[in-house]
This record gives C-alpha cells, sequence and structure tokens, in this order.
C-alpha cells in the first residue's frame, strides 16, 4: 500500500467516524438554521407567548417564534414544546401516514440537501433520539418517556 493510499483511507474513516458523534450546535445546527428557519425564527421573531397571543397576524407575515439562540431552540426539542422541531423537520418517515412535518421543505432547496441537513438534525439530538411525542399522549401517540429524553444529546 502507497503511503498516499493510507492517508486517503485515514482521512475517509476520521470523516465517518466523526459524523455522528461530534455533531453540535455551534459548528453544524447554527449554520444551517441561520440559512434556512432565520428569516421567520431568528432574533427578530417573538417569543413563544407572544407568538401565541397573536398567532394569526404573526402567520400572516410570516413570523414563526423566536429559537436563534440554543437555549432557544432546545426548549422546541425537550420542554415545554416536547417533539415540536421533530414533529415539523421529519420527512415522513417517522409518521404512520408518511406525511412530512410542514417545515421539512424549508430545510433545503432540493431533497438531497433536505436529507443532508434533516441528518444533521437527527445526529445532533443523538442516536434513537429523534422521537416526535409530546410531553402528554395525543390520539393514538404515546407521551415521550424518560427512556426517550435520556437519548438526548444536544451538544453545544
Ligand atoms: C417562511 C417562514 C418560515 C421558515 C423559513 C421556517 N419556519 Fe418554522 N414556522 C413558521 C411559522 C409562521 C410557524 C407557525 C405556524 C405553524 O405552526 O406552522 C412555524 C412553526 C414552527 C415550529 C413549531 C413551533 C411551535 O409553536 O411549536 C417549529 C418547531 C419550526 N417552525 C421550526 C422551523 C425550522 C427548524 C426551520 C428551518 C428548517 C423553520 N421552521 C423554517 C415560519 C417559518
Amino acid at each position: 500500500m502507497t503511503p498516499k493510499l493510507i492517508i486517503l483511507m485515514l482521512a475517509a474513516f476520521v470523516s465517518c467516524s466523526s459524523l455522528a458523534a461530534d455533531v453540535t450546535y455551534t459548528k453544524d445546527i447554527e449554520p444551517i438554521f441561520k440559512e434556512w428557519c432565520g428569516e421567520c425564527h431568528g432574533a427578530q421573531s417573538p417569543d413563544l407567548e407572544t407568538f401565541k397571543k397573536n398567532e394569526k397576524q404573526f402567520i400572516k407575515e410570516k413570523t414563526g417564534p423566536r429559537m436563534s439562540t440554543y437555549d432557544e431552540l432546545i426548549a422546541y426539542i425537550g420542554w415545554p414544546d416536547t417533539g415540536a422541531v421533530m414533529r415539523r423537520l421529519d420527512d415522513g418517515k417517522s409518521v404512520k401516514d408518511g406525511k412530512p412535518g410542514n417545515m421539512y421543505r424549508h430545510l433545503g432547496s432540493d431533497e438531497t440537501e433536505r436529507q443532508k441537513n434533516l441528518a444533521t438534525f437527527k445526529n445532533w439530538l443523538g442516536a434513537g433520539a429523534w422521537n416526535l411525542n409530546r410531553w402528554t399522549a395525543r390520539g393514538d401517540v404515546p407521551a415521550i418517556t424518560k427512556d426517550q429524553l435520556d437519548k438526548l444529546q444536544l451538544k453545544y
């Protein structure tokens, strides 16, 4: 084996193994969020309670609730808006009717990019942490469990 080939193989190994484990908010999620979500969920957007009070008007103005920092965003993953990011960004593969969440289309300009960014979100949450359950049961979807919550990594 030539040294060049060995270096190439090593590089491939390193880039694969760093995929899931090293996804962080600052390095990976924040740039995706700024590019694809920030326009409607950025620092200029209202907090969730203010948004809810005037929801119709905000939606008309294409403004969603603010998720522009790490702390704000994880509130839509863990608590109080448990699973909101997962329900909205899912590509339809986690639900029975196969319907993607209504924010999935914002994840990129084509399907390849959307899938890539979705995978980054999933890896950021952690293996087995992509659960669409709410804090309380609704319909035939049970409430989130402590075991499911324990899987969240959400590295900063
Ligand atoms: C063009 C504007 C726009 C873009 C871009 C956008 N959103 Fe939204 N988003 C909204 C609006 C408006 C709502 C509120 C209406 C609704 O619930 O669908 C919303 C709702 C949400 C909710 C639910 C909040 C709740 O109350 O539970 C989540 C989570 C979310 N968006 C995440 C994202 C993510 C992540 C991205 C980027 C991939 C994104 N959105 C891109 C406008 C946008």
